[in-house]
Order: structure tokens, then sequence, then C-alpha cells
């Protein structure tokens, strides 16, 4: 198997000749947690969006997993294993938190929502969305409607369902944000947990968060790749640090406090 699960090439994106993300040649090794970090508008949402087919690029190639997978459609990358976060617009708030999950299997499974299954094809669902459920420590809220969830615990019901599409690999986008410091340290051990076995490329603000989490990270700045390496590595380089205070404050805050 090739070291690196994801691998993009000349990797760019215009908006009327506005370039959103310009020439990032990215390599994400299979096994790991990468950060994907760097100041607001840097273009790393825009990166996910190519990433998973949500955009077409404008230029460059993206394999994964050994497939060339620049001119797929997002329902077939999915089902190749890359998966990104649905955002939690994508919990039905009058369900309860177990109906999401089933709903989630259901869709990954079947592709449909035919709710004249068998009851042993339901109740296979609820099991393994039970499942799903422990595996992000929301088993007490299993009959609670999510949209009753504290706002931390949605973040934990979004991983769930993504889990649910059994990915090789997941982006997440910036799991932590708006997130108390016991919700942060929550998901962080959630991600964690859910890494095993997997890939996981993750755009992160709160460095610390990314600190205690990836193993290796890349820096991008006004569409373009800054720095890549270990954070212990990157963190240092004196490019990332004028990148940081020059845009955002609040991110070297957070460094200098991490
Ligand atoms: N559909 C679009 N049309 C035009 N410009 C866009 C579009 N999507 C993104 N952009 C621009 O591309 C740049 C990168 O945006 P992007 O959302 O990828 O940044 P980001 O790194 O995710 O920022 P943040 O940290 O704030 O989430 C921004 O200047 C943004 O305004
Ligand atoms: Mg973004």
């Amino acid at each position: 198997m090739a070291e690196s699960i994801l691998e993009t090439e000349g990797l760019t994106k215009e908006f009327l000749g506005f370039v959103a993300v310009g020439d990032v040649s990215l390599k994400v090794r299979r096994g790991s947690i990468h950060g994907l970090i760097g100041p607001n508008g840097a273009g790393k949402t825009t990166c996910f969006n190519l990433l998973t087919k949500f955009l077409p690029p404008s230029r460059g190639s993206i394999r994964f997993d050994g497939r060339d997978i620049t001119k797929m459609k997002p329902a077939e990358v999915a089902r190749l294993g890359l998966v990104r976060s649905f955002q939690i617009s994508a919990v039905f708030p009058h369900l309860t938190v177990l109906e999401n999950v089933r709903v989630a299997l259901q869709r990954a499974r079947g592709g449909s929502f035919d709710f004249w299954r068998s009851d042993a094809v339901l109740r296979g669902y609820d099991a393994r969305a039970r499942e799903l459920l422990e595996d992000v420590g929301l088993s007490q809220y299993a009959h609670l409607p999510a949209g009753q969830l504290p706002y931390g615990r949605k973040r934990a019901l979004e991983i769930a369902t993504t889990l649910a599409l059994d990915p090789v690999m997941m982006l997440l986008d910036e799991p932590t944000a708006g997130m108390t410091a016991e919700d942060v340290d929550r998901i962080v051990a959630l991600v964690k947990r859910v890494a095993q076995g997997r890939t996981v490329l993750m755009v992160e603000h709160n460095l610390k968060v990314v600190e205690g989490l990836c193993d290796t990270i890349t820096v991008l700045t006004r569409g373009k790749v800054l720095a890549e390496g270990p954070y212990a590595e990157v963190s240092r380089n004196p490019q990332v640090i004028a990148a940081y205070l020059g845009t955002d404050p609040t991110i070297s805050g957070g460094a200098g406090h991490g």
C-alpha cells in the first residue's frame, strides 16, 4: 500500500480570477492525523470542498487511495471512503439522537429511506446505531430529540453520522469551533479514538488541539502552502509565526497559551 492515502498535485481553485487555493500539493500519510491550519480566508474550507468534490478544481489533480478522483462526483468519492463530517444543519432536530444515526446508516447502506424494510433489518440498524453512539459517548442521550443536545454533543452526533458511512478517511472542518474547554477536551479524545485505523484530515484554529492531535500539519496562507511538517517544527517557523501574527492575533494568542 502506498504511504500516502491522499495526494494532490497543483490543486488550484480560482473564483473569477481570485486564487482561493493556488497550486497546493498535499500528501496525507495513511493512518495519520493531519492538520490543515492557516488564517481566516486562507483557503482551508475551499480545499475540503475540492477534495470531496463539492467544487471542481480549476487545475490540478487529486488521488485518493491509489485512484484519480479529480473528475469524480461527491457521492462516488464518499463511496470510496473519503467522507467529510456533515454540518450540524444535517442533523434532524426533531428525530432522536438514535434515529439520526439510524437514518445515516440507512442512507449509507440502502441509499434510500424505505421505511417498509423488515423489522429485522431495522433492528440491525438499531444495534449498529447504538454501537456508534457508544463510540462517541452519546449513549445516555439516545432518546433525546437531537435539537435539544448541548452544542458540543451535537458535534459528537455529527461525527457519529459520519462514522455511519464507515469512512477510510475523515475530513473534519473545525470540529471544536465555538466549544467550551470541557467540550474541546472531549472532542479531542473522540477524534483520537475514531482516528484508530483511519486517516483524518482536520482544519482547526485551536493550536493546542492541533498540537495534541496532529502528526503532521500543513499551513496555508492566501491559498498557498507556507510550511509543512511536524507541529514542533512548523510552529517555530518564522514565516508561520509572521503569517499568524500579521492577520489574526487571536490565533497567535492561542498558540502562546498552548
Ligand atoms: N464560492 C466562492 N466564491 C468566491 N470566493 C470564495 C468562494 N468560496 C470561498 N471564497 C473565497 O476564497 C477564500 C478562501 O476561503 P475559505 O473559506 O476556503 O477560507 P478558510 O481558510 O476556510 O477560512 P476560515 O478560517 O475563515 O474558515 C476567501 O477569500 C473566500 O472569500
Ligand atoms: Mg473555513
